[in-house]
């Protein structure tokens, strides 16, 4: 199974860290998105990030500029024929998605493999929605695309062995490690991470610690990089819930119910780094 043509569909934040890691390891990438602003954007985007490996001497400037130059950006589906792999990044509604899936049927050879970057829709859904089920896979990069080594490959119970195969490869050729796991709800880092941080959460909820507290004991009893109410305000509240509320609904148990806290500061649009507040000022 070749893998040789990239496309990428969605230039928001995950999608220009996704077409950025395929270019620089040597692969042409077809990027669309919808908005031509957002086209228009990704390229200042990975710009700065590619001058930053540059300036880290990471990368030479001319291989940063030959990766640029194999990013072509388009606002049609159909430029997609020739793609062997054609990675989603787009907004997480399953109807949108849904919508790709079936689109590129009709436009895809069938020999096309399609990835999800999904963070929590069920991969065996999204599969459904393909003609060629087993052709669907999941590919979980994580954000800052450029600096994150992870992948996590998410198996739909229609995916083959082959594509999975194919797609760990690929993994490797991007310089990341794949680790595969069975299609889940939150698969596996978001559903060990994200109760952990609705736990912290929890912790200020019930007057237990400050949350400048609750972060050091993290930091300097956990060894945590970072604390987990600095890391809920990075990623954003909202998507903190997001999580929290597909493992409740999925598993149906208890012990993955939102933090009652984390749901008013959402109301309150307390999102953290992005609204200027959240468990810190920024
Ligand atoms: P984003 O909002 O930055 O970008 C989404 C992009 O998709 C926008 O540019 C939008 O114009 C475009 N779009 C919407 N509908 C489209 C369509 N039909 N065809 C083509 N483009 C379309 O979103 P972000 O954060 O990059 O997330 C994208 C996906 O990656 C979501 O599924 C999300 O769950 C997942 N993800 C996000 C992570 C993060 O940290 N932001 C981490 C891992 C996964």
């Amino acid at each position: 199974m070749k893998i040789e043509k990239i496309g990428v569909i969605g230039a928001g934040v995950m999608g220009a860290g996704i077409a950025q890691a395929f270019a620089t390891s040597g692969y042409p990438v077809l990027l669309r998105d919808i908005s031509q602003s957002a086209l228009d954007r990704v390229f200042a985007t990975v710009k700065a990030s590619l001058s930053r490996l540059v300036a880290k001497e990471k990368m030479t400037q001319s291989d940063a500029d030959a990766a640029l130059a194999r990013i072509v950006p388009t606002l049609k589906l159909e430029d997609f024929r020739d793609r062997d792999l054609i990675v989603e990044a787009v907004v997480e509604k399953f109807e949108v998605k849904k919508a790709i899936v079936a689109d590129l049927d009709g436009i895809c050879a069938e020999k096309a493999i399609f990835a999800s970057n999904t963070s929590s829709l069920s991969l065996t859904k999204i599969a459904a929605a393909s003609k060629q089920p087993g052709r669907v896979i999941g590919m979980h990069f994580f954000n800052p695309v450029p600096m994150m080594r992870l992948v996590e490959v998410i198996r739909a119970i229609q995916t083959s062995d082959a594509v999975n195969a194919a797609i760990v490869e690929t993994v490797a050729r991007l310089g990341k490690e794949a680790r595969v796991a069975r299609d889940s709800y939150g698969f596996v880092v978001n559903r060990v991470l994200i109760p952990m941080v609705n736990e912290a959460i929890n912790c200020v909820y019930e007057n237990v610690a400050t949350p400048e507290d609750v972060d050091a004991m993290m930091k300097l009893g956990a060894a945590h990089p970072m604390g987990p109410l600095a890391l809920a305000d990075m990623i954003g509240l909202d998507i903190v819930l997001d999580v929290m509320e597909v493992l409740y609904a999925g598993f149906s148990d208890p012990k993955y119910r939102p933090s009652p806290l984390l749901k008013q500061m959402c109301d309150a649009g307390f999102l953290g780094r992005k609204t200027g507040r959240g468990f810190f000022s920024y």
